[in-house]
């Protein structure tokens, strides 16, 4: 069952620097960085009362945030949607006619369990299913 919008994630060419505008301009800062593997990209977690923004960061030219980045420019990437069971939300989202970037749940940041719904499915925005513990 979908629970929460667990986070608004944004994509970025400097991580860095964006974590120093968003202290900057709004006085919010990242409580967690990391970089993951898996994905080619280093992200940073600011809280939001109970959700968050995380900054995504491509750290190779072939990760998919690279080119994302490339086409459309720095901008919204995705927005991560709280679940307790993710295999169970893709399953039911692919049942519903959904296109699945992830067929199965697999390792994401704070090493929480993930799955990726393509954005033609969900009107051009990327929907990340994350189970985990918040
Ligand atoms: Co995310």
């Amino acid at each position: 069952m979908i629970k929460r919008v667990d986070h608004i994630a944004i994509a970025v060419s400097d991580l860095d620097a964006a974590l120093k505008t968003l202290k900057d301009l709004f006085g919010v800062e990242a409580v967690h960085i990391e970089e993951i593997p898996a994905q080619k990209v280093r992200v940073g977690f600011v809280p939001i009362g109970d959700t968050k923004l995380e900054l995504v960061q491509p750290t190779s030219e072939d990760a998919g945030t690279a080119k994302f980045i490339a086409t459309r420019g720095e901008g919204l990437h995705h927005i991560a949607l709280g679940t307790d069971d993710v295999a169970g939300s893709l399953k039911k989202a692919e049942e519903g006619g959904a296109r699945l970037i992830d067929k199965e749940p697999r390792p994401g940041a704070h090493g929480a369990r993930v799955g990726f719904v393509h954005p033609k499915s969900t009107f051009g925005v990327m929907i990340e299913l994350v189970e985990g513990p918040e």
